[in-house]
């Protein structure tokens, strides 16, 4: 269907399942184990209902916000997924060039189609990028990895600590590469060397995360990043309370509160959860770091709700995947205006004009599951 005809993030996503490849699908959509923490992450949304508040002034209405200290147009980023070119050939470009149209922010995987620099050169003079680390297991290598990352002008590095081992996901192990997404898709660490080879079998996460740090602690490795970069550091992948009350202590940037799309650890909390009990129990710590989460993130109420408790900004994967698959970079900006109307409409039927706006008395977290 063309573009005038999509109204939502589920429009943008049943034209992807229906045109891109299907390893690019089952690679994109699947998740852990039984899919439970991916299905959940969305569901747990709709526990959260809205005390709206009436006869205020809403004709003036900015979703804009800043996300460490940077400009964003909405309270949204783009979080790092890998292998976008699996589904289109312009791939991570795609996203790169709608969301600098459109300032928001992407941060660009560590396993994305297109090389770090590339990325880079695509992005606008003034376009701000975040890289999403996977640290590898020799430190001199992954040293030089952020400083190469610095150097080329990113803004933040988003260290993914919830990935530590591959996942059990069935429908991507099922699925076999076809030549032609071996050809277009596929990074070079995914073909190159023995320890590559033993990957295959674990899926396409499997054999993108051989190399990984698995020993990776808070006394050693915060300590380790702060020493080689300058740029802000976000815990990416934090899933409890406690975790979140360490990253404080240790003095990061931010957290994004992820189960990183219920692809790791099935039965993770869905960080809606997680965001609400940390609200409830542990204020003080919004005001120590910056908070954001990923996971389900698929309507502008979504992204209401959670900065209603507290979040700065919202993740999402893959939608992005789903829109530059679907209609390449017009898919993106079509995605970025669907969320900026789903978030002004919201906005101000909830009385709110700005996103300071948005505070925990707004929201009510009920303990049934709407149907
Ligand atoms: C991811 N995600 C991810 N995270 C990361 O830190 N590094 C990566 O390379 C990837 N790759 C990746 C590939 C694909 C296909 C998906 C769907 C996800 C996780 C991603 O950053 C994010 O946490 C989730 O996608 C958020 O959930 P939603 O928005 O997809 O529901």
């Amino acid at each position: 269907p063309p573009l005038s005809r999509i109204l939502s993030l589920a429009d943008l996503e049943a034209v992807a399942k229906a045109t891109i490849p299907h390893k690019a699908w089952s690679y994109y959509s699947s998740a852990s184990d039984d899919e439970i923490s991916f299905r959940e992450n969305e569901r747990a949304f709709s526990r959260f209902f809205f005390r709206a508040r009436v006869l205020r002034a809403v004709s003036w209405c900015d979703p804009s916000t800043t996300i460490l200290g940077y400009k964003s147009s909405l309270p949204v980023f783009v979080s790092g997924a890998a292998l976008a070119k699996l589904a289109h050939p312009l791939g991570e470009l795609n996203i790169t060039r709608a969301s600098g149209a459109a300032s928001i922010i992407q941060m660009v995987s560590s396993n994305s189609s297109f090389s770090a620099p590339e990325i880079a050169a695509a992005a606008l003079p003034s376009q701000v990028l975040f890289f999403q680390l996977y640290k590898h297991r020799n430190d001199a290598i992954a040293a030089q990895r952020v400083r190469d990352i610095e150097n080329l002008g990113y803004k933040a590095i988003f260290l993914t600590v919830d990935a530590v081992v591959p996942s059990n996901r069935e429908r991507d192990i099922r699925s076999p590469w076809e030549l032609e997404d071996i050809e277009t898709g596929v990074p070079p660490v995914y073909e190159e060397g023995p320890e590559a080879q033993d990957g295959s079998g674990l899926g396409t996460a499997g054999a993108l995360i051989m190399n990984d740090d698995r020993d990776m602690t808070w006394e050693k490795t915060i300590p380790w990043l702060r020493s080689v970069t300058r740029l802000p550091i976000v815990l990416k992948g934090v899933q409890c309370v406690e975790d979140a009350l360490l990253a404080a202590q240790a003095g990061v940037d931010g957290i994004l509160l992820s189960n990183h799309g219920g692809r790791q650890l099935e039965y993770a909390l869905p960080p809606m959860e997680v965001l609400y009990r940390l609200r409830k129990d542990h204020p003080e710590v919004f005001s120590k770091l910056e908070v954001y989460l990923d996971g389900g993130v698929r309507r502008g109420t979504d992204i209401i709700k959670a900065l209603c408790l507290g979040a700065k900004a919202v993740g999402l994967g893959r939608p992005f995947l789903y829109a530059q698959g679907a209609y390449g970079e017009a898919g993106v900006t079509k995605l970025i205006r669907i969320l900026e109307r789903e978030m002004t409409t919201g906005m101000r039927l909830l009385g709110a004009s700005t996103t300071h706006d948005l505070t925990p008395d707004l929201v009510e977290r009920v303990d049934w599951q709407p149907q």
